[in-house]
Parts: structure tokens; sequence; C-alpha cells
């Protein structure tokens, strides 16, 4: 192996160029045991659908649904009802209110609505905050959050999401949980009516009226889907932004694409540079997957990032998963990314493309820069 190769798997997502050791991954046909990280690694598009269509294969433990270090919080009481986090039942019914509430968003219109919020949050000296503040302030306001009340919820989704990260220590955990107690109780004053632009026909009004139509009547459960809602646009759309501004910057300047190709550069970069670049399954039963014998307790590491260069995997992309886990929010998330871009394109001082540095955010899947 290449000694420029990350040490591992896990290594790879921060590496500065991961991709030459995610295609000899990618290579590899079958999952294999990666005894110094104690995982099964798929990578292969045809390994990573096997396990995803694995009914054995779950996305939570059995043993630990939620987290140990949140269980006895707010914060934890969100993540055990996130349809992402569940399976079955609990994922279902909910998945499907969500899907649909998000399929019915006007996908030109939330760009549009990111190129607004996005242009009035634009500071030539803040672009390591502004890609993490535009898509969620656009996201709050798709869900009746009015202007002022969006940098308190972009403050909030900064402490919340720390729940979300096995690197957090007790004080950010306990923030998580405050946060986690502050968005639900704004969510619960919107959906009092109390804000006007929880409006019949937003974002908001189509999740409750999906949630209805499904028989989804767990309060609890909704309210802690909205949060997870802004929790899952947080990171991973930032992570878009960040890694399509480094893509951006990579092009000769007399080539650089512009506004009018925003949308094919954000797409590129969800399939070659994806920020969620891994997910997990955990063994609920002892089985055998293409010949590897997985034992319950056992966790798999789904290397997206490799399957979205298998050429064997016939153009399927995996950076928004796929199957029943698919992620809902996936047209969304590029429209938003698409208007941050055009914001930027049209706003960067010239010189900040030249002189970015950054390094990237410590997580075990996602790919973030965090621009000095
Ligand atoms: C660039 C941004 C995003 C990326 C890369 C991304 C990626 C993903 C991936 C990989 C999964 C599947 C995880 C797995 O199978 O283990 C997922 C699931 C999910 N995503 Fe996204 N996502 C993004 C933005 C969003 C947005 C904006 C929303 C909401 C509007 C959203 C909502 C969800 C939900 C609810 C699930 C769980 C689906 C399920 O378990 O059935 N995501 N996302």
């Amino acid at each position: 192996m290449n000694t420029t190769f990350p040490q591992d798997a896990l290594a790879a997502v921060t590496h500065a160029d991961p991709y030459p050791y995610y295609d000899a991954l990618a290579a590899v046909q079958g999952l294999r045991f990666d005894a110094g990280l104690g995982l099964w690694i798929a990578a292969s598009a045809a390994d990573v659908m096997a396990v995803m269509r694995h009914p054995d294969c779950r996305v939570r433990p059995l043993a630990e649904p939620v987290p140990a270090a949140i269980a006895s919080g707010a914060a934890g009481q969100v993540f055990g009802a996130l349809v992402r986090m569940n399976d079955g039942e609990r994922h279902a019914q909910p998945k499907l209110a969500l899907q649909r509430a998000l399929a019915g968003v006007d996908t030109q219109a939330a760009e549009l609505l990111a190129r607004r919020i996005g242009g009035r949050l634009w500071r030539d000296d803040g672009l390591a905050s502004w890609m993490f503040e535009a898509p969620v302030s656009a996201m709050a306001s798709l869900l009746g959050f009015a202007d002022g009340q969006q940098p308190a919820v972009a403050a909030w989704m900064g402490e919340f999401v720390a729940c979300l990260s096995p690197y957090s220590d007790a004080s950010q955990i306990g923030r998580a949980h405050a946060a986690a107690l502050s968005l639900l109780a704004g969510f619960k004053e919107l959906m009092r009516g109390a804000s006007p632009s929880a409006a019949p026909g937003s974002l908001l009004s189509r999740v409750i009226a999906e949630a209805e139509a499904v028989g989804w009547s767990e309060s609890h459960g909704l309210l802690a889907n909205l949060v997870g809602l802004l929790s899952q646009t947080y990171e991973a759309t930032a992570g878009l932004i960040g890694n399509s501004v480094l893509a951006l910057a990579r092009q000769p300047e007399e080539e650089r694409c512009g506004v009018e190709d925003a949308a094919v550069l954000v797409r590129a970069v969800g399939r070659f540079d994806p920020p969620i670049q891994n997910t997990r399954r955990f063994v609920a039963r002892d089985c055998e997957i293409g010949g590897a014998p997985l034992l319950a307790g056992q966790t798999v590491l789904l290397v997206l990032a490799a399957a979205n260069r298998d050429p064997r995997g016939e153009g399927r992309e995996f950076g928004f998963g796929r199957g029943v886990h698919a992620c809902p929010g996936q047209a969304l998330a590029c429209a938003f990314a698409t208007g941050a871009m055009e914001v930027l394109m049209a706003k960067a001082h010239p010189d900040l493309l030249r002189t970015l540095n950054w390094t990237y955010r410590r997580s075990p899947n996602a790919r973030v820069p965090v621009f000095g």
C-alpha cells in the first residue's frame, strides 16, 4: 500500500486526499474485518447495498438504542425518536410522513431562500461560520421560524449536534441537552401557531398533515424529528458547501465555473468529495453476508465515499444513503448548498479562494472543512 494512504477507513474521513485509498477499498469484493478498528468494512457498491438490505443489520445496536453518554437527558430523548436511528415500526410511519412532506418542497424556491438568507449572512471574513448558519437558517425559515429567531436556532443547533459526536466532553453534552430543550420549546411554540409564518402550506404544517395521514400521532416523536430536520441539515450541508468551496478553489481561475453551474458543482462534490463519508450498521443476529460471518454485536462500517466511486456501481450514488434509510432531504440539501454557492460566487472577494487554509473537523464520518 502507498505510504501516503490514510491509516484506516476512519482516518480517511479527514485525510487530505483519501480517494486513491477509497478506490483500493472499493475494488475489494466482499466484507473484510479490520482488526485494528474492530469493524467489518463494506466499501464496494454491491457490499454496501447488501448490508443496507440485510434485515439483521440495524441502524443502532440492540443493546444501546441511545448512546449511553447522552441517554439521560433531553438530547438523548430526541436521538431515540429520530427516524434515522430506528428500524421497523418506529421508523416506517414517521419516515413516510417526512419523506412525503419533504417531497412537497419546491426546490427552486428553497434555492432562492438559501440565496436570500446566505446573502444576508455573508461576510468575507466569516466563511467558517457562514457555511453552517446559512443552510440551517434556511431550513429554520422553511419550518416557520422568523428571520429574527434564526440566529438563536442556528446557535442551539451548533450546541445540539455535539450529542451526535463520540468526541464530545461532558460540558458539551450538557449544553446539547439544554439546546435540545430550547429547540423542542421553539417547535412547540410554532405548533401552537404563535408564529404567523407557521401558516398552512409551510413545511411544518405539511409535516403535521402527513403525520396525521399516516397515523403517526406520537407528539414527542414529531417534535424530536422536527429538531432532527434541523440537525440533519446542519453539519452535512455545511460540509457539502465547504467541500464545494474547495472544489471551486481547485479549478484554474480562468476556467472557474460560475453561478449558473453551481448546481452541477454541488452535485459532483456530493458524489466525489461527499460530506458524509460513511455510516454504520449494527449486527442484531449472527448472519452471513457475501460469505462473511457476521456475529451479533459486531459493527459494519459502510464506506459510502468509496462505494460512490466503484466503477461497478453503475452510477449509483451513496452519499445520501440508499434503500429504506435513504436520505429524504437530498434535493433540499443540494438546493441549499447551490443557493449558498451562488452567494459565494457572486459576493466573495477574489482573494478568498486564493488564500484558503483549512483543516478538517475531527469526525469519524463527516468530512467538513474548518476554514482558518
Ligand atoms: C449534504 C447534506 C446531507 C447529506 C450528505 C445527508 C446524508 C444522509 C445519509 C448518508 C443518510 C443515511 C444514513 C444511513 O443510512 O445510515 C441520511 C439519512 C437521513 N437524512 Fe440526510 N443528508 C443530508 C441532508 C439532509 C437534510 C437537509 C435533511 C432534512 C431536511 C436530511 C434528513 C435525513 C433523514 C430524516 C434521514 C434518515 C432517513 C432514514 O433513516 O430513513 N438530510 N442522510
